[in-house]
């Protein structure tokens, strides 16, 4: 295992040699440490000397990349090599945004032909719709684009979507319906009009139990409006690997917009899953979107490790998660775009390498992957920093701005900048029972000296500050594209698949076997606490 290693092992010794080691004396006796760590790339800036690392931890850190041969997966992964061990297929997102005339042959199929091809198509419809060319069944425009998917045929879509929604012409918006619970797609139906809505249904197996459901109550209630099953071919469209389900469906294949099962759920935003973000903000900005993604894929691909940002960011991850042990981590955006950002990556990171059994089938010896969490900045400051300030956790976080703002009103994005910077340096740096006293006495407001202690701040907390001139589509693609490789690397390192998804399985079963126990009102469940909730379920309905 990869904990037997030497590297893991001085990894472990050089953390009790940390143990007593704070962020403060760290900037103290170096600081120029801000400067040499922090990379440039292109206009993203990012800052982790905020972190409890000297030149041997990295060091350290990148022998562990080194001896878990992170260089040789990510090779292998470009190359289209079947990679996603357990389902036997190759992990080829990259392919999505590379530039389609450099051919990439896959089992003798160069996939950038079909890549393009879906691209043209992508342009072609999306173009007609946001000209009025493309109308509904009674010859209205379209004005309203309901995506139905879940998991990554939603979040992938939703979060770019709100991300560069500043892009999005008025005359069009753009709706997400996700959960089986009908309120989702009720209220979503209630807020657009049956003449002048497209439905696409983005699905990569076209068989999950909440996007056939949300989809065939949209299909009924825009042919109940329309009186008439031929307006379906004016008003859906499917985005899919699964061309026969489409097809049983009743959408029609000229329709549907193809991928591949070497594009992952969760990293298929860039794939035809990307037509809502095509629809509301255009193929121009799309395919900038892809450019900015590949620009990051060139980086990863051959930046030498301590160069290498997912490869830095990745090893950081580790480093609290596997000798620290941090258990969460929290993405905190201070720009109101990035509000889905968090929940994007949850999925990404957490599907990804939420796994316990080597990619030999051994169960690990270590944690894997933490629990992803986050909101907007400044919000979270007034909800739940409290507890990374003052609670007994340690939580390493990533902390995300645009130096430029997107609409400015008076002093406000200069308070947005004062309160990342202050947030950031406020958890490294802490302040002491000694400085709060010192303050108590300033301030000389008759609080005792037990108020020193309430008052005082361990610091300490790590965390990478992320600057860009502006979210737009290129950057934003960066970015995504640098917590993929991220993700990517740790997988590695954990020595999992971090393209299957086994875990969600048992679950999807079960609910399909209680359906007809729920729906009948006959049967009975076998677990005593589900045939209990299945009573009280029942009473309470009345
Ligand atoms: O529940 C897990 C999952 O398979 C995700 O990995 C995926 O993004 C989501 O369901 C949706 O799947 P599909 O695109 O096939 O509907």
């Amino acid at each position: 295992m990869i904990s037997d290693s030497l590297p893991w092992q001085a990894l472990a010794d050089h953390r009790s040699d940390m143990a007593g080691v704070h962020l403060r004396d760290l900037f103290r006796v170096d600081p120029e440490r801000a400067e040499r760590y922090t990379r440039n790339l292109g206009r993203i800036h990012v800052d982790f000397s905020k972190h409890r690392i000297t030149d041997e931890t990295l060091e350290l850190l990148f022998r562990l990349a080194e001896e878990a041969e992170v260089p040789a997966w990510r090779d292998q992964m470009f190359a289209g090599k079947r990679i996603n061990l357990t389902e036997g297929r190759s992990v080829l997102h990259v392919a999505l945004r590379r530039p389609t005339d450099e051919p990439l042959l896959v089992d003798g199929v160069d996939v950038m032909t079909e890549v393009a091809t879906v691209l043209a198509k992508m342009r072609r419809f999306t173009d007609a719709v946001r000209a009025g060319e493309w109308r509904g069944f009674g010859g209205e425009q379209i004005r309203h684009v309901v995506n139905i998917g879940i998991g990554g045929s939603d979040l992938g879509p939703q979060m770019v979507t709100t991300a560069l929604d500043w892009l999005r012409p008025p005359h069009i918006d753009v709706h997400f319906v996700s959960n089986v619970d009908s309120a989702d797609i009720a209220t979503t139906l209630a807020q657009v009009n049956p003449a002048s809505t497209l439905f696409v249904v983005a699905s990569k197996t076209f068989t999950t139990q909440e996007t056939m459901a949300n989809a065939a109550a949209a299909r009924s209630w825009l042919v109940g409006h329309h009186g008439d099953d031929a307006a379906v071919a004016r008003h859906f469209v499917a985005v899919s690997t699964n061309g026969q389900a489409v097809a049983e469906f009743g959408i029609d294949q000229a329709n549907m917009f193809e991928f591949w099962d070497w594009v992952g759920g969760r990293y298929s935003v860039w794939s035809a899953i990307g037509l809502s973000v095509a629809l509301a903000i255009g193929m121009d900005h799309f395919e900038d979107f892809l450019a900015g993604a590949h620009a990051m894929d060139e980086h990863f691909r051959t930046a030498p490790l301590p160069e290498n940002m997912p490869v830095v960011l990745a090893m950081l991850g580790i480093w609290y998660n596997n000798f620290w042990g941090a258990e969460t981590h929290a993405i905190i955006p201070y720009d109101h775009y990035l509000r889905r950002f968090a929940a994007y990556f949850q999925q990404g990171d957490m599907e990804s390498n939420g796994k316990r059994i080597t990619r030999e089938g051994e169960t690990v010896e270590y944690e894997t992957g933490p629990v992803i969490w986050g909101e907007p900045g400044t919000n979270g400051q007034h909800a739940f920093f409290q507890l990374m300030h003052q609670g007994t956790r340690l939580i390493p976080s990533d902390f995300l701005l645009a130096a430029r703002p997107r609409h400015p009103i008076g002093e406000q994005h200069s308070m947005l900048v004062a309160n990342f910077l202050a947030q950031t340096e406020a958890l490294a740096e802490g302040r002491t029972p000694e400085e709060a006293w010192a303050l108590i006495e300033t301030e000389g407001d008759g609080q005792g000296a037990s108020m020193a202690a309430h008052r005082s701040y361990p610091g300490n907390q790590p965390t990478t500050s992320i600057i860009v001139d502006t979210f737009d589509p290129f950057t934003v693609g960066q970015l995504i594209a640098m917590y993929e490789h991220k993700i990517f690397v740790q997988g590695v390192v954990w020595d999992i698949n971090s393209f299957d998804q086994w875990g969600v399985e048992l679950g999807k079963q079960l609910a399909n076997r209680l359906l007809p126990v729920v729906t009948s009102e006959s049967g009975e469940a076998v677990h005593p606490s589900t045939s209990g909730l299945l009573t009280a379920f029942r009473e309470l309905r009345g």
